[in-house]
């Protein structure tokens, strides 16, 4: 038995729920029958949970992440209340071997995802038995890190008796802003992390327009690999941050005009990004100024505060200038509002406030609305997977009774890929001045 199913304090008070419940129906059923409506009534039924011991109202869902590097799970109500959670981060183990290692990840995922998942149900106080659903990513991501959540959900699934939500992790981050805030659809959302870069319209729970994504590899992805490059993992006040946190870190204490780097991608007029040809000229000046310096690769250089100034200010110009495209590309196809538009961005690279003061620039220039989900919800989390649960729950979208044949997929992209069109409208972007 993964999880013990009747351990639980309503279990001790059958009776009194009951008669609660019953209480509840007849009051619900005189509401919505006094002025019978198809609607009401198709609204009233569905509105009831009818799994054996489930006493609850409203819809509860399990999320379960393991997409990455961290293994999370939380329980989270449908008015978004996060019931219970618990995350467990390898951040430290992977910093140490300067990166993740598949089967590194994939091991501390099977040797923590019971504990977190039965840590996220205890702190909720609910039984298993009262969830809706379990929702669990399952694309994209590392393969060997995907299968172990999802044999672990199947098998809870299988146990509980409980209809399955498989998430795409993309759509779960882009979704997470209406947990906290009131965001209608349409909304543009830009992701960025270790290991995703993307602008997509959100139409609905499942209806993407992908308008662009980077090329290669991603900022966060970058960041880490510049951060390791400058050895800043030896920095006193770096030494437990992630490569992105290290940079913008250090860059406070830089100045960004000591090394010129262009934005990538000056001339192509779509939204996509690339982040690998400016990685390689840093790395050209990293060993430039070792030179100089006249130290060995591994120590620290007395510029490496300006090349982080630098690097981080031409990211986020980069950034900017994709995603102002975007904003002028949707407003001339009308496919956001000319004056409520709102910009979400979220992702491990969001929590850095150098970029998004770019980005504000970028929303104050085109009168848009930039909302950024609080920084424990940008990164991988379970509450945005158990959130995504409820949304698909509310829309009635990819609920499974039956799981037969479900597999995990490494790779999958977003919605529908317009990016094409968005290149072929070459929309020339005004100059904005980025003093940050
Ligand atoms: O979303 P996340 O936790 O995991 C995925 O990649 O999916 O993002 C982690 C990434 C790392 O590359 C990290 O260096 C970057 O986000 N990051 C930052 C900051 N904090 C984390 N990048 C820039 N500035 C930060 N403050
Ligand atoms: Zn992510």
């Amino acid at each position: 038995m993964l999880i013990p199913s009747n351990v639980c304090f309503y279990n001790y008070f059958p009776g009194i729920i009951y008669i609660l419940v019953i209480m509840l129906i007849l009051n619900k059923t005189v509401q919505v029958f006094f002025k019978p409506s198809k609607r009401k009534v198709d609204g009233f039924l569905r509105s009831f949970n009818f799994h054996p011991g489930t006493l609850f109202l409203h819809k509860i869902v399990l999320g379960i992440e393991t997409s990455c590097d961290d293994t999370a799970a939380a329980v989270v109500d449908e008015t978004g209340n996060v019931l219970g959670e618990a995350i467990h981060s390898q951040t430290e183990v992977h910093l140490k071997t300067g990166g993740i290692i598949p089967p590194v990840a994939q091991q501390l995922h099977r040797e923590n995802i019971q504990r977190i998942v039965q840590e996220a149900l205890c702190a909720s106080g609910i039984c298993p038995s009262e969830l809706s659903a379990i929702a669990t990513t399952i694309k994209p991501g590392l393969a060997l890190s995907l299968g172990v959540g999802l044999s672990f959900s199947l098998q809870l699934v299988d146990q509980l008796k409980k209809p399955f939500i498989p998430i795409h992790h993309m759509e779960a981050h882009a979704l997470t802003i209406r947990l906290t805030n009131k965001v209608e659809f349409p909304f543009l959302v830009l992701l960025i992390s270790g290991g995703h870069c993307l602008l997509a319209l959100v139409r609905g729970v499942s209806d993407f327009l992908l308008l662009g994504k980077s090329l290669d590899i991603a900022p966060g992805d970058m960041l880490d690999k510049v951060a390791r490059r400058l050895s800043l993992i030896k920095h006193p006040e770096c030494s437990t941050m992630s490569g992105g946190k290290a940079i913008e870190h250090l860059a406070k204490q830089g100045n960004r005009f000591h090394f010129d780097m262009n934005p990538p991608m000056q001339r192509a007029k779509n939204c996509d990004f690339s982040f690998t040809g400016l990685q390689h000229v840093i790395d050209k000046i990293i060993m430039q100024k070792e030179k100089e310096e006249g130290i060995e690769k591994g120590q620290i250089l007395s510029s490496a505060a300006d090349i982080a100034a630098a690097v981080q200010h031409t990211t986020a110009c980069h950034i900017a200038k994709r995603t102002h495209r975007a904003i002028l590309f949707c407003k001339q196809r009308d496919l956001l509002s000319q004056s409520n538009a709102v910009l979400v961005v979220s992702g491990g690279v969001a929590s850095n406030l150098y970029i998004r003061r770019a980005l504000e620039i970028v929303t104050n220039a085109t009168q848009c609305t930039l909302l950024c989900p609080p920084p424990r919800l940008c990164t991988d989390n379970g509450i945005m997977i158990a959130w995504n649960g409820i949304e698909r729950l509310r829309a009635g979208l990819g609920i499974l009774d039956n799981i037969e044949g479900i597999r995990y997929e490494p790779k999958c992209p977003l919605g529908v890929d317009i990016s094409k069109e968005v290149a072929e409208a070459a929309i020339k972007v005004p100059r904005l001045k980025m003093k940050i």
